[in-house]
């Protein structure tokens, strides 16, 4: 068995070694243009000229939970795409929209400029059942999010594209319960991924239908939102801020007025990273699983986009 390992802007070689490790019966290597021919992939961005060159894969293992980029390739019909499914995710990605959800709640940022100036200050309570979190996209990330905020008390409502029932989570699902949602959500976080359906979809029309003082935290992908429209809601009042880890163009220009817009938190790409022993533990597994025959957990939908 060949795995051939194709990354942009990334070593390959400590991924060559675990796989090779996990796997020793299998021929691990880096792809260079030219390679021999290969029965699995593990790629990030890979450029159209690697998939050209391997028609005979059976499997590309993309090293994220985004496939977005990668269906935007010419892939050969029946060349299976399976996306990192968790792997250490979404602890990370709870983690960070936890941490979003308290400190706009709580005001603490408020009070580390209150601190930072030298002044002893209180502010009155806020209450949870006035903060409702929507959570877009109820997938593996998603559903990890709801039930961290949940573990908190703030009352939280769910949106995805089939019907999902969650403990604790008040579910909508598709398009015509979105107004529904966003109506009973104060503070909105995407974690849907990116498709032709979703590209756009956080705009004027949508975060306005949020409760007065709406707070927006988007985890997904940058081309959800149509950022000027999220500009001119917070300078209107009608939005309170905004936590971003993801943006149309990465990284973020230098002049672009995210970075120092006052109510504007701006995050690296970096709310859940992927961690390398495990998505190898896991890719190796899949590999062994699927020359057993078993079925896989991850396997992307070309046709729905995720
Ligand atoms: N910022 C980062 O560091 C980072 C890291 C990892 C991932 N991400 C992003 O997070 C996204 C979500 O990851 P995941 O692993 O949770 O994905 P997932 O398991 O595929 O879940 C996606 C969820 O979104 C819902 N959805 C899809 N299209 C929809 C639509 N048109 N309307 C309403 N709901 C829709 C799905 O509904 P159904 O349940 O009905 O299918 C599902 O609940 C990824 O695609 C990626 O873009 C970001």
């Amino acid at each position: 068995m060949n795995i051939t390992v194709c990354f942009d802007k990334l070593d390959p070689a400590p991924w060559v070694q675990g796989l090779q490790a996990a796997l020793p019966q299998a021929r691990v290597s880096a792809w260079t243009p030219g390679a021999a021919a290969a029965d699995h992939a593990v790629v990030w961005a890979p450029p159209q000229r690697f998939v050209d060159e391997q028609p005979g894969l059976q499997t590309l293992f993309n090293i994220g939970a985004g496939v977005d980029a990668l269906l935007k390739l010419r892939l050969p019909a029946g060349l299976q795409v399976v996306r990192i499914d968790d792997a250490g995710m979404s602890v990370q990605m709870a983690e960070y929209v936890t941490q979003a959800v308290i400190r706009h709640f709580r005001e603490f940022d408020a009070y580390a400029a209150d601190t930072q100036a030298g002044r002893w200050s209180y502010r009155k309570p806020r209450s949870r059942a006035d903060f409702p979190v929507g959570v877009m996209g109820l997938g593996v990330l998603g559903a990890r999010v709801a039930q961290a905020l949940r573990v908190f008390d703030y009352p939280v409502n769910g949106y995805s594209r089939s019907p999902k029932a969650l403990e604790g989570v008040r579910c909508f699902a598709g398009p015509e319960q979105l107004g529904d949602f966003l109506q009973a959500s104060r503070i909105l976080v995407n974690l849907m991924p990116l498709t032709p359906e979703t590209e756009n979809i956080l705009n004027r029309a949508t975060l306005s239908q949020l409760r007065p003082g709406g707070y927006l935290i988007n985890v997904a992908r940058g081309h959800h939102l149509v950022e000027e429209d999220l500009i001119a809601l917070i300078d209107g009042g009608q939005l309170a801020g905004a936590t971003l880890d993801v943006f149309r163009q990465e990284p973020l220009p230098a002049e672009h007025p995210f970075w120092h817009h006052p109510n504007i938190t701006v995050t690296p790409h970096t709310s859940a990273r992927t961690l390398r022993e495990e998505s190898i533990a896991q890719i190796a597994g899949k590999i062994l699983a699927r020359q057993r025959g078993e079925p896989i957990r991850g396997v992307v939908d070309a046709q729905r986009g995720y």
